[in-house]
């Protein structure tokens, strides 16, 4: 099994390299081979996907991905700039469901910026088409003003757009995950202001008259934001366009403390993946070894159990991440007085003992 590792930018090459350590103590066959991306790219070769990078994640059995991004780049032409490696392996690998769980670890209740008894057993998932969208709409492609803004006027545009076939494909996802948990969806959307959430409210209630076992209800976005900080443990499986998607599941990853603790997955109809942390590559605290390498160790474990068809070794590494939460072992960003303060090293190393 071959797996692209893309570590990118800022803590990402940290929080890999405690991924990486644990993978290889699992004693699988896995070939890893590591490739730049995003602005540690375009230092190197001008371009933050280069073609042999994608080529690696396309290649590839699963992609493991740190992060990428840096204020530094932030004056780029926007095809330049490090967000567009990941869009571009999203787009190019079709990998269209992204799977954001948002689990409460019961060592961590106390960790969250709500009350406990709002958080405590959360486990939501958000699922998060992420192919289509405001994201790929025009002026993607386009030559003309092809960032969307046109210099010299005061004026810039993005446009939203879904198909149907989009639409379906997501929300049959959402169902499927949905049966294995509790049966029910929500779907988020805008539809009271929006043709192209109308669209999709209308498609998802036609693929779920083929569920008929579980249970849909549908949410308005804003709604969804104030129900989540309001009441999170009414949800179970959330699934919502790639705009929505990447607002809600930050949000709802803070709810469980930390989003330095989440994991995600993202899929393409080959069951090929890409596996990253839900948090971003945090420039202010890179290099300093304080970034929580859980999100990254979680993220391979779920790659293990999508994409390489090893769900007790994913089960090991999440079991092991319980362990070191137990032991009182906390990266800064999830620490609270009495518990031991360790580092990115550290807390990889923990995990790897707790390995066995
Ligand atoms: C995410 C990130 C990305 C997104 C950025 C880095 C392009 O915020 O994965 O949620 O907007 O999708
Ligand atoms: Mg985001």
């Amino acid at each position: 099994m071959k797996i692209a590792v893309l570590p990118g930018d800022g803590i990402g090459t940290e929080i890999v390299a405690e991924a990486v350590k644990v993978l290889k103590v699992l004693n699988l066959d896995l070939t890893l081979e590591t490739a730049l991306v995003g602005g540690a790219a375009f230092e190197a070769h001008g371009h933050p996907l280069p073609d042999s990078t994608l080529k690696l994640a396309m290649d590839a059995d699963a992609v493991l991905f740190g992060a990428v991004g840096d204020w530094k780049y932030d004056t780029l032409d926007r095809p330049l700039r490090p967000e567009q490696a990941i869009l571009g392996l999203r787009k190019n690998m079709g990998l269209f469901a992204n799977f954001r769980p948002a689990i409460c670890y019961k060592q961590l209740t106390d960790a969250s910026s709500l009350k406990p008894e709002l958080v405590s057993g959360l486990d939501i998932l958000i699922i998060r088409e992420l192919t289509g969208d405001i994201y790929f709409g025009q002026p993607r492609g386009r030559r003309i003003a092809t960032d969307g803004h046109f210099p010299g006027s005061e004026e810039a545009f993005d446009t939203m757009r879904y198909s149907r076939p989009e639409i379906e494909r997501i929300a049959h996802v959402a169902f499927q995950a949905a049966q294995k948990r509790s049966k029910r969806v929500t779907s988020v959307d805008k539809a009271n202001v929006l043709e192209t959430f109308q669209l999709w409210k209308d498609v998802v209630s036609e693929v779920g008259l083929q569920y008929p076992d579980v249970a849909l209800d549908h949410m308005y976005v804003d709604n969804a934001a104030m129900q989540l900080v309001k009441a999170p443990m009414k949800f179970d499986v959330v699934v919502t366009g790639n705009m929505f998607g990447d607002i809600l599941s930050d949000a709802a990853a803070m709810l469980t403390g930390s989003i330095g603790m989440l994991p995600s997955a993202s899929l393409n109809a080959k069951n090929q993946g890409l596996y990253e942390p839900s948090h971003g590559s945090a420039p202010d605290i890179a290099g300093k070894g304080i970034a929580n390498p859980l999100a990254t160790i979680l993220s391979a474990a779920m790659m293990l159990r999508f994409s390489l068809d090893q769900a007790e070794a994913a089960a090991r590494i999440e079991a092991a991440v319980d362990a070191v939460l137990s032991q009182g072992l906390r990266t800064p960003d999830i620490y609270s007085a009495g518990m031991t303060q360790v580092s990115t090293r550290e807390m990889g190393d923990a995990v790897v003992k707790a390995l066995g």
